[in-house]
């Protein structure tokens, strides 16, 4: 098989991380080039396994720096581009929403042009659900790729502006493009600033969980290696200019998912903290991946079976969450709540 360059920014996050194992495992005639800026969210330990691998480059830099980014694609001429980097909590999107036009708009826009200069073959946009907006608690009614976007938060709104952005650069300069919209993840190296890693670490530290309004919202829950399979199939057999949802039809309250997590690790629900609401908490998230399934493609893990395996990881890898959250991260949780 051609040797090819595949270019994933945000490869030091979560579903970056994973998407960059999981690419340098499947395709050793890949060189993988893992962009990223390191920011609060990015570590590179996740990688120690794979670093020394002939396929594996990291290169540091920040997607919205256009000197920096033009130069490298003139440099290498990636063949592909999987682009996954962005700030991605909706909470701190409320309190700062600065940095996300920045990154997630104007880092979007460096790359499609550098991309651009380097005829790409393909550019992957990694986006959201959460550009729909929200859907009422109707459970017949879901997210297609043709519900109008309807972003609510900071955060949404700077990925619906990415995603148009991707679409016009392939309605205007014909760049070969597709973009994603995955409903939530969760898995190995999430991030204990969401819900799902937050829970784990701090029911196995006997620390109160905070649960945001009712805990009633919904979200539709997909295990992060089954969007990285996802991912590589739109990238190499998704017809350029379409967008595909992606989601296994997992859907949990916010309380359910809590609850679950400390049944499983056999905790009190005294642990449970209910919180004032996020504000413009979207009420629920459902995907329809039918278009996506007709591509090929479908999850290995239902909610039961993926949440086991992530909190079997969480207590196999305390040294990984627990580094990060005995640093700046404790700063940013003793601002957002009391205890
Ligand atoms: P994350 O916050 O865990 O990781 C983001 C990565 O981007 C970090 O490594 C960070 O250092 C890097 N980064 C941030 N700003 C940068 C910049 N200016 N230049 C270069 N690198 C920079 O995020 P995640 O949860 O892995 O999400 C990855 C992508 O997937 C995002 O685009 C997000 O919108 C999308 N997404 C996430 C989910 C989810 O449930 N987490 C679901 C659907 C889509
Ligand atoms: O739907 C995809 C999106 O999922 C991604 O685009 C985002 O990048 C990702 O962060 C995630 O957004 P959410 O806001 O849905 O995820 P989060 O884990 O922050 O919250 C999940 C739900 O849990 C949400 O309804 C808010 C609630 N919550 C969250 C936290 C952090 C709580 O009740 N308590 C908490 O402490």
């Amino acid at each position: 098989m051609e040797r090819k360059k595949i270019l994933v920014t945000g490869g030091a996050g979560f579903i970056g991380g994973n998407f960059v194992q999981y690419m340098v495992d499947k395709y050793p005639q890949y060189d993988t080039y893992n962009l990223d800026l390191l920011t609060y969210a990015g570590d590179l330990t996740k990688h120690k396994h794979i670093e020394t691998r002939e396929n594996y480059h990291f290169v540091k830099a920040d997607i919205a720096e256009r000197e920096t980014i033009v130069a490298l694609f003139e440099k290498e001429k990636f063949d592909y581009v999987v682009h996954f980097a962005a700030e991605s909590h909706v909470d701190r999107s409320i309190t700062d929403p600065g940095v996300f036009v920045q990154t997630n708009v104007v880092g979007t826009q460096v790359l499609l042009d550098a991309s651009r200069t380097v005829d790409v073959t393909k550019f992957v946009h990694v986006s959201t659900d959460e550009v729909y907006g929200e859907l009422d608690f109707d459970p017949t009614t879901f997210f297609t790729e043709d519900t109008p976007l309807q972003p609510n938060s900071p955060y949404s709104a700077s990925k619906a502006s990415s995603d148009l952005l991707v679409r016009a650069y392939n309605e205007t300069y014909g760049l070969p493009v597709n973009i994603t919209r995955c409903s939530n993840n969760y898995g190995p190296y999430h991030f204990p600033e969401k819900l799902i890693p937050l829970t784990i670490s701090r029911v196995l530290n006997e620390q109160k969980v905070p649960v945001y309004g009712d805990g009633k919202n919904i979200r539709d829950w997909l295990h992060v290696i089954d969007h990285c399979a996802a991912i590589d199939l739109v990238l190499h057999e998704g017809i350029s200019g379409e967008v595909y949802n992606v989601g296994g039809h997992n859907e949990q309250t916010n309380l359910e998912v809590v609850k679950t997590i400390i049944k499983t690790l056999g905790k009190s629900e005294e642990l449970i903290e209910f919180v004032k609401d996020r504000l413009g908490h979207d009420k629920r998230y459902a995907i329809d991946p039918t278009k996506l399934e007709k591509l090929g493609w479908k999850p290995t893990y239902t909610f039961d079976t993926g949440i086991a395996q992530t909190i079997q990881w969480y207590l196999d890898n305390r040294e990984w969450w627990e580094q990060i959250i005995s640093g700046e991260y404790q700063n940013y949780f003793q601002n957002q709540y009391s205890f």
